[in-house]
């Protein structure tokens, strides 16, 4: 049920500048999450039950990561109707990002362009976020045969100050810590807005960072007696040999899942738009064709039977149906969520379950 409809409250927040607004909706879900207020935009999950990477997904439609960087609304966001929600990403330390501005809309796309640059409270204040949530408690009775509602994914990445080289460091870092609390993790290597960072995604790079974390998993399984599914996030500025290497060191590290696609650089688009030429990574509609061609070639080079998570473009309950199409097992939405409201998560996750 919804009380506020989305119309209403979009005038409001699109007055004001885009990470004030951004700023102000989490605070406000901080805020209410739990308490009965949060009938104001809440919705009833869809039950369409999905098992992928041995996880049972309530639904197939999941928020992307990125808009709570500090897991600080895991609730509220959850209480949207998603059938999984993914925070961070988190760094080891506590980092500002890039100066401000730094986040835009391009309306008349339904698009964003931000460059935060993983401005986050770092991993301790992360860690402690997710504990305070009641849906860590709720996952906690799991063992007591009680299901979760939703499943959380943790988001990691590597400070801006630590030297390309040292990448490895930051992501076990974060590995470390986040591990027995998370659903699933993701690498997040595919961010534009920190120096170097795709450059991870890159044959040697790739095949080092994911050794050190296949090979850390394994004493992490041991150490907290369960193995958490690994993702790994890429971005859509991906040539067909460069998909294709990824594909294949994927599965050569055993890793369990594939999340495509984070943001792009290219503004063919958006040219000509207000803010169109501000650096950063672009989001929402433009997005849609890229990613879902990056899916259907990773579909292709991975076969049936491996995770695919898709996100890039959902605007409506049709993208989201036809990123299914293109190959992905279930997907995000970030940037829909801002121009559309929550009520898209509920028709996204009906009409994917009414067309599979
Ligand atoms: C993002 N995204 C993102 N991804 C990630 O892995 N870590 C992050 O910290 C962020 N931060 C972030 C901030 C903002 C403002 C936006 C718009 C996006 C990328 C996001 O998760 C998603 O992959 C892309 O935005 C494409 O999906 P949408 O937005 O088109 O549905």
């Amino acid at each position: 049920m919804s009380l506020v409809p989305y119309a209403l409250a979009r005038p409001f927040l699109f007055s004001l500048d885009p990470e004030t607004a951004h700023e102000l909706t989490l605070h406000a879900l901080a805020r209410i999450q739990g308490t009965p207020l949060q009938l104001a935009y809440c919705a009833g999950r869809v039950d369409d039950p999905v098992t992928l990477a041995g996880l049972a997904f309530p639904n197939r439609v999941g928020l992307a990561a990125g808009l709570d960087k500090n897991a600080r609304c895991i609730d509220g966001l959850g209480a949207m109707g998603f059938g999984f929600v993914e925070v961070g990403t988190v760094t080891p330390l506590a980092q500002p990002g890039n100066p401000k501005p730094r986040m835009f809309r391009l309306p008349k796309a339904q698009a964003l362009i931000n460059r935060f640059g993983f401005n986050n409270e770092g991993l301790d204040a992360f860690i402690a976020n997710v504990k305070r949530s009641s849906l860590y408690r709720q996952r906690q009775n799991t063992a007591k045969g009680k299901a979760p509602p939703m499943l959380l994914g943790l988001n990691i990445g590597k400070n801006a100050a630590t030297p390309i080289e040292r990448a490895t460091d930051d992501y076990l870092a974060c590995l470390d810590g986040v591990y027995p609390y998370a659903d699933y993790v993701t690498i997040n290597i595919s961010s534009p807005n920190t120096k170097n960072l795709r450059a991870l995604q890159s044959d040697e790079a790739l095949d080092s960072l994911l050794g050190a974390i296949a090979h850390r998993r394994e004493a992490l399984a041991t150490q907290h007696g369960k193995r958490t599914p690994i993702f790994v996030k890429i971005a859509p500025d991906l040539d067909v040999a460069q998909v294709d290497v990824i594909a294949a060191t994927l599965k050569r590290h055993s890793m369990d899942g594939v999340i495509a696609t984070n943001t792009t650089l290219n503004r063919d688009a958006v040219e000509g738009l207000a803010h169109a030429e501000e650096a950063g990574g672009l989001s929402g509609a433009p997005v849609l064709a890229m990613s879902n061609r990056v899916i259907t070639q990773l579909r292709a080079a991975l076969g049936q039977g491996f995770p695919i998570i898709g996100v890039g473009g959902i605007l409506s309950a049709d993208d989201a149906v036809s990123k299914i199409r293109a190959g992905a097992d279930v997907v995000q939405i970030y940037t829909g969520l801002i121009y559309k409201g929550p009520a898209l998560v509920k028709q996204a996750a009906a009409l994917i379950k009414k067309t599979f």
